[in-house]
């Protein structure tokens, strides 16, 4: 997908993606990526999601990134919130005490850009790509920021009715994606359609939305990596 397809996206405010309230999923799931207060989290293509203002009231450290300066601004402002901005390689970066949002290409992210994550947030990043560019987000995911706990959520539908994005994401291309590194839990998957009526116009028959939890292998094999809510 060209980049300029997203900013194009942004100055038309076609963002039918973006929830005006926090993702209903993100509340009742979050509880599974075992975090604790001061911990940090990493939102990819974050968009003006309100889910970082959730995420930060939780007690986290937001580190976000998101290609368009335009979404980066209307969420600060929505939030009346005063960033300080300053440049980092390839980036800008946008942030307060608690948010930093990296503007620009995810695929330019260097693992110097990333210190002390525990965690990942990803709302419809992998639907935003199309299948080759997924493959390489997967991968260079894996080089900045390996062995994460994951809260992954995405839409499947049959791909041959709709063009997307929204991608149809499903469940064997979320194992051949993370299989190999993570044990995958499939939190919830429920038929979205009814509640997607411009979806149905263009001849979709079913949509689902599914949470997955990925817990990284090297953390799911000691399972006393956190007892008590403390780190060990
Ligand atoms: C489907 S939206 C999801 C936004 C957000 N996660 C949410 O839940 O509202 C995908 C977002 O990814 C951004 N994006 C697309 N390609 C990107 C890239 N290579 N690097 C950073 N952001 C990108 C788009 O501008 C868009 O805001």
């Amino acid at each position: 997908m060209e980049i300029d397809f997203w900013h194009d996206k942004w100055e038309k405010n076609l963002i039918g993606f973006h929830l005006p309230e926090t993702n209903p999923h993100l509340i009742k799931y979050y509880s599974h990526l075992n975090l604790t207060k001061g911990d940090r989290i990493f939102v990819p293509l974050c968009g003006k999601s309100n889910d970082i203002i959730w995420l930060i009231k939780q007690g986290l450290y937001v580190t976000a990134i998101e290609l368009s300066p335009l979404a980066v601004k209307q969420f600060f402002d929505d939030n009346q919130l005063q960033p300080e901005i300053i440049k980092q390689n390839d980036f800008q970066i946008w942030q307060t005490e608690k948010i930093r949002i990296f503007v620009g290409d995810f695929f330019k992210l260097r693992v110097d850009d990333l210190k002390n994550i525990d965690a990942i947030y990803d709302r419809a990043s992998l639907i935003a790509l199309p299948l080759q560019l997924r493959q390489n987000y997967r991968q260079h995911l894996q080089l900045i920021l390996p062995s994460m706990k994951i809260l992954l959520i995405t839409l499947e539908y049959d791909q041959s009715l709709m063009q997307g994005p929204p991608f149809a994401v499903n469940d064997d291309e979320i194992d051949q994606l993370y299989g190999n590194e993570y044990q995958i839990k499939t939190l919830m998957k429920e038929d979205v359609l009814s509640k997607e009526p411009h979806f149905k116009k263009k001849g979709v028959d079913y949509m689902n939305e599914s949470v997955y939890q990925l817990t990284p292998r090297r953390l799911s094999e000691n399972s006393s990596f956190r007892h008590n809510g403390v780190k060990i």
